[in-house]
């Protein structure tokens, strides 16, 4: 059986006095989860997660990777540097990524690359725009998504974990629906299926207003095996919240 995972994104939130009170009350509830949970923070605070959660059961992730491996490229941080700050996961390729920095397929396939030649579990975000949903462009969209990240990472794919992400319910409150999302995981496994003899080890997370009022009846889809966490997971009882609907 696949075992759940939690991550928060902190996204460009927090300060060193705010991460702090977050990281101790996460913490102090936390004890010994029975789902993996991590928070995926800016890279400039790793070193503090590191020190305030090395005895704890939370795990720790960065945000964005480069995808180059090492050399002349002035405000990028390699994977092998993460690494250093004992960092387990980094989201590649998420929407504000994709939307803002204009971050390819084939650019994220290659920073899932880095991150897995690291020994860091990319968590490959993918999800369609309202636009592309509405014009029943969906399975496309995120099917061709991934289908780069399958390409380029070949035999390593097992130790993805993916995240499907529709960008209307980012931040939006609007969260797709129990069956929406899982129409969606389902398909997604399927292509993980035919690429990998693996694929039934691979999580696949939704993310996309998931909180602590929703999210047990999201988690309780067959193909829905966690959750990404954006505006809940910055706050402790919140994050809780989700942590223990994905422990049942
Ligand atoms: P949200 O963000 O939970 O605030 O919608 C999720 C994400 O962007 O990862």
């Amino acid at each position: 059986m696949r075992s759940k995972l939690i991550a928060g994104n902190w996204k460009m939130n927090g300060s060193l006095a705010a991460n702090q009170d977050l990281l101790l009350s996460i913490e102090k509830a936390l004890g010994a989860p029975a789902c993996k949970v991590a928070v995926c923070v800016p890279a400039l605070y790793l070193a503090q997660v590191q020190h305030l959660c090395a005895s704890s059961a939370l795990l720790w992730g960065a945000q964005d990777v480069s995808a180059q491996e090492i050399g002349a490229y002035t405000g990028e941080i390699s994977a092998t540097m993460l690494r250093d700050f004992g960092v387990r996961y980094v989201l590649v390729g998420h929407s504000e990524r994709r939307q803002y920095h204009g971050e390819t397929d084939d650019v994220v396939a290659l920073k899932a690359q880095r991150a897995l030649a690291a020994g860091i579990t990319p968590i490959v975000c993918v999800g369609e725009t309202l636009a592309q949903r509405e014009s029943g462009k969906t399975a496309e969209v995120v099917k061709r998504q991934l289908a780069a990240v399958i390409h380029t990472n070949g035999h390593c794919i097992s130790e993805i974990v993916v995240a499907y992400e529709p960008v209307w319910a980012i931040g939006t409150g609007k969260t797709a629906t129990p069956e929406q999302a899982q129409e969606v995981h389902a398909l997604l496994r399927a292509q993980l299926v035919a690429a990998s003899t693996q694929a039934e080890r691979i999580a696949i997370l939704y993310g996309g207003s998931m909180n602590a009022a929703n999210a047990s009846s999201l988690l309780s889809q067959p193909d829905i095996d966690g959750g990404l966490i954006g505006g809940a997971s910055l706050k402790a009882a919140d994050f809780l919240s989700i942590v223990a609907a994905a422990s049942h």
